[in-house]
């Protein structure tokens, strides 16, 4: 052990084929079934942008009518969730709670055959919102909220029910665009579980819930929570700036920077730090922004190391008012449309995920009785 093996974690390696994005590619940049991210938080709803990893297009208006409506009558969680959310206590890592609430919602609506696994995508990714903010309000308030409002985005539906009052448009828009930036990206650490589940046939709730403990980590989605924490140790650009050079000189990991697959630059941190700066200049503690900025700054001089997208996202996030336990599951809210996606693309040509070890073990080892061993 010791040395890292050539192509350590896979990386560079292709594992797989997929239609639904393009993650750095030389040319086309981030793209979801051929469509430019930028385009996508330009224009798209979170919804068109669902619909369209997990039904192969962008609907019609029709289409979008239906689907919209279909994901809201959807909202409802059945009461036998709803009394495991109210028993997970207040001090729980919200991650966590979005993984049980799934994996107690496949006890309740078992997939069963994969007939109809369109809908059970869709039952899943309407339900995360409302298992988040339900947990949320009866852990933290004592309250037994209906999730099962008429709000017409996924976004104002979460605003509204985790702070108890109507978000403005902006808001809603900022959230909606953050889900389109994290919808879908390739083989990460989290959709490859979900493949690698789905690719022993499993069901859809085991593939999400397996992706949601890996999306966790703060190598992973965990890295907005973390970055989150990071900022607000800072008081002022000059405190960031001595800061995360001591950081560094300390050899320690600044999060929401690097990537694994992007050299350069991710193409969403424009986008994301965008909304950051456009929410700082009517939020309350702008200071957080100048932080960001500068520790931006800093990386780049010191480490040529850019920001990645969750970076940026802690403090848009933090400008809505949303607590920074919760910033990952928002990414896993964003992020179901893309493991579901995965787990059909997978399913519809399928081989077991097995790849090969090499073995770093003893050569070969003599049996010794239990009386006799050191
Ligand atoms: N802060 C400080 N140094 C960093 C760094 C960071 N955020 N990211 C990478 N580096 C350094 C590493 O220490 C390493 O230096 P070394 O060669 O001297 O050991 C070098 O850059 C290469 O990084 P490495 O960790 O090997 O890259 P990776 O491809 O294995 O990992 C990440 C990619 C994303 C896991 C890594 O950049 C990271 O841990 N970032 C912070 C967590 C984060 O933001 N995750 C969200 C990703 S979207």
């Amino acid at each position: 052990m010791g040395k890292k093996l050539e192509g350590a974690g896979l990386r560079g390696q292709v594992a797989g084929e997929t239609a639904l994005s393009t993650v750095g590619k030389e040319g086309k940049g981030l793209t979801y079934r051929g469509y430019a991210i930028e385009d996508l938080a330009e224009k798209a709803t979170f919804e068109e942008v669902a619909y369209m990893l997990l039904y192969g297009k962008l609907p019609n208006q029709d289409e979008y009518d239906s689907y919209t409506s279909k994901l809201r009558n959807y909202r409802d969680l059945p009461r036998e969730l709803k009394n495991v959310l109210t028993a997970i206590p207040k001090e729980t890592h919200p991650m966590d709670v979005l993984r049980t609430g799934t994996s107690m919602l496949g006890n309740l609506e078992p997939e069963g055959d994969f007939t109809n696994q369109n809908d059970t995508a869709d039952r899943i990714l309407a339900a995360m919102p409302s298992i988040m903010t339900y947990w949320y309000r009866a852990s933290h308030f004592g309250e037994d909220i209906d999730t099962l409002t008429d709000h017409k985005t996924m976004g104002g539906q979460f605003l509204s029910l985790l702070t108890g009052s109507e978000p403005s448009d902006e808001h809603i828009r900022a959230l909606d665009t953050s889900l389109v930036c994290y919808a879908e990206h390739g083989f990460n650490a989290s959709t490859f579980t979900a493949r690698t589940c789905a690719s022993t046939l499993s069901d859809m709730h085991s593939c999400i819930t397996a992706a949601i403990g890996t999306l966790r980590g703060p190598l992973h989605g965990g890295a907005n929570e973390a970055a989150m924490e990071m900022i607000e140790r800072f008081s002022s650009r000059e405190d960031a700036n001595v800061g995360v050079k001591n950081m560094l000189a300390n050899k320690e990991k600044i999060m929401g920077f690097g990537h694994a697959v992007y050299s350069d630059e991710d193409p969403r941190n424009k986008i994301v730090k965008a909304w950051a700066k456009k929410l700082s200049s009517s939020a309350s503690n702008p200071v957080i922004y100048e932080v960001s900025e500068e520790i931006e700054k800093v990386m780049s001089e010191e480490k040529n190391l850019f920001a990645n997208t969750d970076f940026y996202m802690a403090s848009t996030y933090n400008f809505l008012g949303i607590p920074t336990p919760i910033f990952t599951p928002l990414f896993v809210i964003g992020r179901t449309s893309g493991w579901a996606a995965n787990v059909m693309e997978q399913r519809a040509d399928n081989r077991i995920i097995r790849p090969s070890e090499e073995y770093i073990g003893p050569e070969s080892a003599t049996w010794v009785d239990l009386q006799d061993r050191d």
